[in-house]
Parts: C-alpha cells; sequence; structure tokens
C-alpha cells in the first residue's frame, strides 16, 4: 500500500481504536480514544466553498464522471484521468491495494488533492451473504435489517469501498419484473420503514466513522412498474400515484439521511428519469430540499438518445445535467460536452457548480478529504461468527410458512427416523444467495443438505437425492433415485424454486411458475406416498397454485443468503418457529397481476358471493348474472396468500382493539391498540399489523393501508398489548391538487396477523 503511513480508526462499542499502519508494518492497536465529532455542515459547505473555488472547469466536469474500475489494474488512462482531476468516483473496484493506491494518486497526484468516491453495489451483504432485500422485508424486523446493512458496510469498507448503490426502495408490484428481489416489496410503508432502516445501517450516525459508507436510494422513480414487468420498460404512472405510492419510501429514506439518490432507467410519463426535471429538481430538491448527490444509472444519461429524449449526447448531457443528475454513471456525455455547453451559455455556471458541490459535500461528510485511505486489518474480519449470526437470524425470520397440512411441520426428532432430501436447491451453495452478489462467497455457504444432516439426531438417516441438475432441467432421468429415497424414509423435503440467475437485473420472467420439471418432480414424489414439504427458494413470488394440493406443506425462503442451511433445518425441525410474512402478494396465476391489497375500491367491487367461476356458468346465461364486479371468471379476485401472511407453529388470537379518541382532531396523534395471544404450544414470533381505511376522500382511497407494525415474541398462553402511535400526518395522503392533505372524514382501522385482518375499530378525524 503505497509506502505511506496513515491512520485508521475503528468504531467499536461507541469508542474508536487508532491503529497505525504503514507499507512496511501494522503496528497493533495504540490507543482508545472518544470518537470525533461529526463536523457541522456548516463547516463542511465553507470547505466546498474553497475548494470550488480552486477548480478549473475541467477539474469540475471531472468530479461528475463516475468510471468503472479494472478489477485490481490500474491502466494508463485510468492513472492519467485520476492524475488530471478528470475523474471523481471509480465503480467495482474492490481489491483493497489497488483502491489505495487510486486515492494516492488522486489525493497526491492530483493538483486539488480530491480523494475518490468508490461505489459498489453491496445489495445485500459482501462476503457474507444476507437474504435478498425481498426476503429481508419479510422479517418485518427492521433493526435486525439495520444491524445486516452494519455487518455488509464493514464488510465492505474494508475493501475500500466508501459508497453502495442501496437501498433499492422501488415499490414493486409485478413479480414478473427481475428485480422484484431486491425490492422490499408492493407496500409503500414498508419500502419507506426498511429504506430508513438499511440507510441508517450503512451510514451509521456519522458518515465520517470508518466502516460508515453512502447509502444510495435507487431508482428514482416508478422503476417497479415497468410495463409488463419486463425490465427498463416505459412506466406510466399519473403524478397523484406518484406521489402516493411511488416518491414516499424515497423521502423515507431522504428523511433518515441518504446522502445520495440514483435515477431510475425507465421513462416516467414519457420523460426518462435521467432527464426528469419534474423528479430530480421539482421534488427532490425543491420540495424535499434534498442537499445529496444524485448519480444516474449506469449510461443512463447516453441512454436519452436511445430512448428518443435527445438526438445526440450533447443534447443528452443537457437534459441530464439541467434536469438535476450530478454524476454520470460510466458513460461520458458530461465528459465530452458540458465545456462546450457552458462555453455556449447554454448551462450556466451555476448548475455546473451545483453538481460540484453537491459530489464534494458528500466526500467531505464521509471524511474522505482526511481519511482516504483503508487498512483491511483496522476492520473485524468478514464473515465472522458475529456476522454470520445477523445473517442466520435475518435468514430464519424470513421465512414464511404458507401451509401446513395437517400440522405435518415441524418434523419431530424424536419419532422420524429418516428423511429424502430432494432437489436442485437442497445443496447448491451458491444459488441460495440469490441475484446481486458479487462478493458473495459461495464457498462459506451453509446448505440446507448439510444443515439438517449436522442437525438430525444420531440415527436419523439422511438421503439426498438432487432429481433434477437444475431449477430449469427438463430432463426426468434423475427421478427415480429421488423417489427410490422417498419412498425409503419417512418424511421427504424437496428444494425448488428459481436459481439466482432467474431474477435480478434484466431477469424478467413472463411466466412465474416453477421452471422446468419442477412440477414433474414433486407428483412423482407425491405418489412415494410420504409427507412431503416443499421449501422454495426464489427470488419472486410464483404462482404455487399448481402443488398447493400436491404437497402437505410449503415453506417460502426467498433466497436466504449465506446461512440458509442452518434457518431452514432449524424451522422444518421446530428449534425455530417461523415467522416470517409476505412483503408482496402472492398471485395465483400470472394473470391476475398486477394484484395488491391496497388496491382502491372500484365502483363494484368483487366480494366472495359475487364470485362465478368459468365452470359454473350455464349455458346463455343472461349477461348480468356474472356478479358484474371486478375480477376473473378463472381466477377469481383473491390472491393464492395476501400481503402480510404467514403461518406459526403457534396460533395468535387477536382481541380488544380500541383506539385512544373515537374523533381525532386534524393534527393530534391518535393511538390504536389491540392484545395479542399466543393461543398456541410454542413460544414463537408474531408480527402485529395495524390497516387503516379512509371511507370517504376528495379522491379514491385504498382498501387498506398498512400504517405499522411490530414483531413480538409471545410463550404459549401469553397475552400482550400492541400499541401503534399513528403520528399526525399519518392519515395524510396527496389530493387533486396534489397538496398533502389530511381529510375529515370516517375511517376503519383494523390489527391483525395479515392484511385480511378482521379485528376492527372505527374512528374519526375532524377538522382543529
Ligand atoms: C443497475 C443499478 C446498479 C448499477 C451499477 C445498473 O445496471 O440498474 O441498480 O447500481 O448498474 O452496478
Amino acid at each position: 500500500m503505497a509506502g505511506r503511513p496513515h491512520c485508521a480508526v475503528v468504531a467499536r462499542d461507541g469508542r474508536v481504536a487508532i491503529r497505525i499502519a504503514s507499507a512496511l508494518a501494522m503496528l497493533p492497536l495504540l490507543c482508545v480514544q472518544p470518537a470525533p465529532a461529526a463536523v457541522p455542515d456548516r463547516e463542511i459547505d465553507a470547505r466546498v466553498e474553497r475548494l470550488l473555488a480552486r477548480m478549473t472547469v475541467a477539474e469540475k466536469i471531472g468530479q461528475l464522471w463516475q468510471v468503472n474500475g479494472a478489477a485490481g489494474k490500474i491502466p494508463d488512462d485510468l492513472r492519467a484521468n485520476v492524475q488530471a482531476g478528470r475523474i471523481g468516483s471509480v465503480l467495482n473496484e474492490v481489491d483493497v491495494a489497488t483502491v489505495n493506491e487510486l486515492q494516492r494518486i488522486a489525493v497526491k497526484e492530483s493538483r486539488l488533492g480530491i480523494p475518490l468516491l468508490i461505489g459498489r453495489d453491496v445489495i445485500h451483504g459482501f462476503k457474507t451473504v444476507l437474504p435478498i432485500p425481498l426476503g429481508q422485508a419479510a422479517t418485518w424486523n427492521p433493526d435486525l435489517v439495520e444491524r445486516g446493512a452494519r455487518v455488509a458496510a464493514l464488510e465492505a469498507a474494508a475493501s475500500g469501498v466508501n459508497w453502495t448503490f442501496a437501498p433499492m426502495v422501488d415499490v414493486s408490484r409485478d413479480p414478473r419484473w427481475g428485480r422484484i428481489a431486491e425490492s422490499f416489496g408492493e407496500d409503500p410503508y414498508v419500502n419507506g420503514v426498511f429504506g430508513a432502516a438499511v440507510v441508517k445501517g450503512f451510514q451509521g450516525d456519522d458518515l465520517s466513522r470508518p466502516g460508515a459508507i453512502a447509502a444510495c436510494a435507487k431508482h428514482l422513480a416508478g422503476y417497479g412498474a415497468s410495463e409488463g414487468g419486463r425490465d427498463y420498460d416505459s412506466v406510466s404512472i399519473p403524478e397523484i400515484e406518484l406521489r402516493n405510492v411511488y416518491l414516499p419510501p424515497f423521502k423515507a429514506a431522504v428523511d433518515a439521511g441518504a446522502v445520495t439518490l440514483m435515477t431510475a432507467f425507465s421513462d416516467v410519463n414519457g420523460v426518462p428519469a435521467s432527464g426528469n426535471r419534474f423528479l430530480l429538481t421539482d421534488v427532490l430538491r425543491n420540495e424535499w430540499r434534498f442537499r445529496g448527490l444524485v448519480v444516474s444509472d449506469w449510461e443512463s444519461i447516453r441512454q436519452l438518445t436511445v430512448h428518443g429524449l435527445a438526438a445526440d449526447e450533447n443534447e443528452a448531457a443537457f437534459a441530464a445535467l439541467t434536469a438535476g443528475v450530478d454524476m454520470e454513471m460510466v458513460s461520458t456525455t458530461y465528459r465530452d460536452h458540458l465545456a462546450d455547453l457552458l462555453a455556449e451559455g447554454r448551462i450556466r455556471a451555476e448548475q455546473l457548480d451545483a453538481a460540484v458541490r453537491n459530489i464534494l459535500r458528500v466526500k467531505y461528510r464521509l471524511g474522505l478529504f482526511d481519511r482516504p485511505y483503508t487498512d483491511p486489518a483496522a476492520y473485524p474480519p468478514v464473515a465472522s461468527a458475529s456476522n454470520l449470526d445477523v445473517a442466520r437470524q435475518l435468514a430464519t425470520q424470513s421465512l414464511v410458512l404458507l401451509r401446513n397440512n395437517a400440522g405435518v411441520l415441524p418434523l419431530s426428532m424424536k419419532s422420524l427416523r429418516s428423511v429424502a432430501v430432494v432437489g436442485p436447491l437442497a445443496d447448491d451453495g451458491y444459488e441460495q444467495l440469490g441475484t446481486w452478489i458479487f462478493d458473495g462467497d459461495a464457498t462459506i455457504s451453509r446448505t440446507p443438505l448439510r444443515a439438517i444432516r449436522d442437525l438430525a439426531a444420531d440415527g436419523v438417516t439422511v438421503r439426498y437425492a438432487r432429481g433434477m441438475e437444475t431449477t430449469r432441467s427438463r430432463s426426468t432421468a434423475a427421478f427415480a433415485r429421488a423417489v427410490a429415497a422417498a419412498r425409503a424414509s419417512d418424511a421427504v423435503v424437496v428444494f425448488l424454486g428459481e436459481e439466482s440467475i432467474l431474477s435480478g437485473e434484466a431477469h424478467s420472467r413472463a411466466d412465474i411458475d416453477l421452471p422446468g420439471n419442477q412440477m414433474e418432480l414433486v407428483r412423482a414424489l407425491r405418489a412415494a406416498g410420504k409427507p412431503l414439504i416443499a421449501v422454495i427458494l426464489a427470488g419472486r413470488p410464483l404462482t404455487l397454485g399448481g402443488i398447493v394440493d400436491e404437497v402437505d406443506a410449503i415453506l417460502f425462503a426467498w433466497h436466504p443468503g449465506t446461512m440458509a442451511g442452518p434457518a431452514i433445518a432449524d424451522v422444518l425441525f421446530g428449534v425455530e418457529s417461523p415467522s416470517g410474512k409476505l412483503p408482496v402478494t402472492f398471485p395465483r396465476v400470472v394473470g391476475q397481476v398486477p394484484i395488491y391489497y391496497a388496491r382502491r375500491k372500484t365502483g363494484k367491487p368483487p366480494t366472495p358471493g359475487t364470485v362465478v367461476h368459468i365452470d359454473d356458468i350455464k349455458v346463455r346465461a343472461p349477461q348480468t348474472s356474472l356478479g358484474m364486479t371486478s375480477q376473473y371468471l378463472d381466477a377469481g379476485y383473491q390472491p393464492l396468500y395476501p400481503f402480510g401472511f404467514g403461518l406459526s407453529y403457534a396460533s395468535f388470537s387477536y382481541s380488544e382493539i380500541q383506539v385512544s379518541q373515537r374523533a381525532v382532531r386534524i393534527g393530534e396523534p391518535l393511538t390504536i391498540r389491540a392484545v395479542v395471544t399466543n393461543t398456541g404450544k410454542v413460544p414463537a414470533d408474531e408480527v402485529a399489523q395495524l390497516y387503516v381505511q379512509d371511507l370517504v376522500g376528495s379522491v379514491t382511497r385504498p382498501v387498506r393501508e398498512l400504517k405499522g407494525f411490530r414483531r413480538i415474541r409471545l410463550d404459549p398462553g401469553e397475552r400482550r398489548e400492541v400499541a401503534f402511535k399513528l403520528e399526525p400526518g399519518a392519515l395524510a395522503f396527496h389530493g387533486r391538487d396534489m397538496r398533502l392533505v389530511t381529510e375529515p372524514g370516517d375511517f376503519h382501522a383494523w390489527i391483525g396477523g395479515s392484511s385480511e385482518a378482521d379485528l376492527r375499530a372505527d374512528f374519526s378525524v375532524v377538522a382543529e
């Protein structure tokens, strides 16, 4: 590391350990002292202004360009560009010696010595892989998710990364969209709560502390609503829905302190996000007062020409900068055209300066000017026991039990003599990690097969048969061995789903059934006549209607990450009760999509009584006999599994719902409470959820909206009150004039274990 002594500081238990490292030796811990206070914003602004005043136009434009790294190398052009101050950030370089050398060139060999932002997609863990974000949302445990982000930040920071491109807070209501895996699901509130938790986990209380990395809320905005679930496709969202559904999670991330945001690839109502002044300036800067940095997505400024918004790259640069994109990821339109645009007077010096300020401010806040280098030895080891423990807890709490016919689960250690473990995902340490695992280390993965073997009591025989090579295999050649294993065993656990490559960016699917011959495998195993448990690993909700009646239990595991095995084994054998709840609705068939719980009422809402099935229609039945409500003749209107749903080995009852005031004045808080009782036989966690309906509004309102949730642990027979405080503003929404308003009127509130909770209390909101 470039032969230069430097200091590194690692926070532990609120204290700070300072180590001095050099090219020759890593000296031991020298001293322990209180953490330095964060530099106040005003002081940072003053430093930014002093530096800005010394910058040439070329140096300013240089700060606006982010280039892709060269995997542990520094090619001549990269070196020359950093030396000349023509680069503000490098992404995808995680070799710490290379990062340190790049920083040294920037700090020592460029005229102004401005350090680099080092960006990386640390989406759900670094070396230790946590569940995919959709799985993390299924924990309904923001504190634990925050701890997971902290683990990821520390592991990434040890490689010199100081900026991650997460959390993704795109509300995702279409399981065909491959990037639903990266989201926190369909609900604005859930995306906001988890987005904020991840921001806090990455950034900590003080961004300048070692181990804190800048978060990036992405992709502003509406990307999750890409037409037909096809990634990158067009997005059409009326402004009122943008404001009520798609923008609130970004606002929550900004309020939590996210210092960067990324634009979306898609066009939103005809204006691609990377050239969208309404989103990036009117809303983000003027309404929300965001002072951080906005980065484009990968080449998304150049793509303004592909969209047909700009005739050439010069126009693309103009559109993006004037819309409010500060930094250009990879493409070179700013580098190539901003100077001319400035000289021609098409963009003003203040516009360029504003973008530079936003970038420099983040660099100062990260403390990079004082501490540009990374000493990996000053960080805790990656994949440490405590990191794996966080990953395991997240994986355990993310597991959603969808079906448990006749209590087939948990498997009994006492009575079970043998178990068949079958399927393409039972023993694949790579596929269990899911999408976006650039730095994930599959060699440390604990697979379900291994964990079941470890956990199974002595004398229990575990018979393994893969059955299918991959989840997409069409061959049935290996079925016979799997069926033989099933026949010889007391119970069968089959690991099905999607390999990691089937979800994530650009990996959308039109058919979200189990791919390949998995259904046939299930039927073949069913014929063995043994209790059959399906564990499904996938990056999205799948349409499981075809297997529900073929199996006795379904445990939905998402892609659980490094610690998939122990988490799943613990739940299968009852060491832990399943406690995950769905953060997204599971459709019966793909044609029901989009299907989400917070739909608006319509003028002809369906009810169970109005459903007519196609098989029951009489010949020449009169048109009006078919229910005349909003539903499908062949799939009804109800999902297979609703939002918020998940079974437990315990059971819970909800009672005694109360509101603190029957009539609450606008601007006053309100508390809604209920009692939850564990009516089962085992201790277990439950996620209590509060939903609200605004009965009449100046615009039509959702049938239910989640307003709060809490994970609680209850022993058998234990009762606990859960209280949800609705702060003033919690019932506000954007009305016809796009203003945020709380309207007087009547409301229903429900508290229960899913979005179908039926324990209700009513209240009214009255004018001040
Ligand atoms: C993705 C972003 C990601 C970026 C950098 C893009 O293709 O859309 O989410 O952060 O690449 O890897």
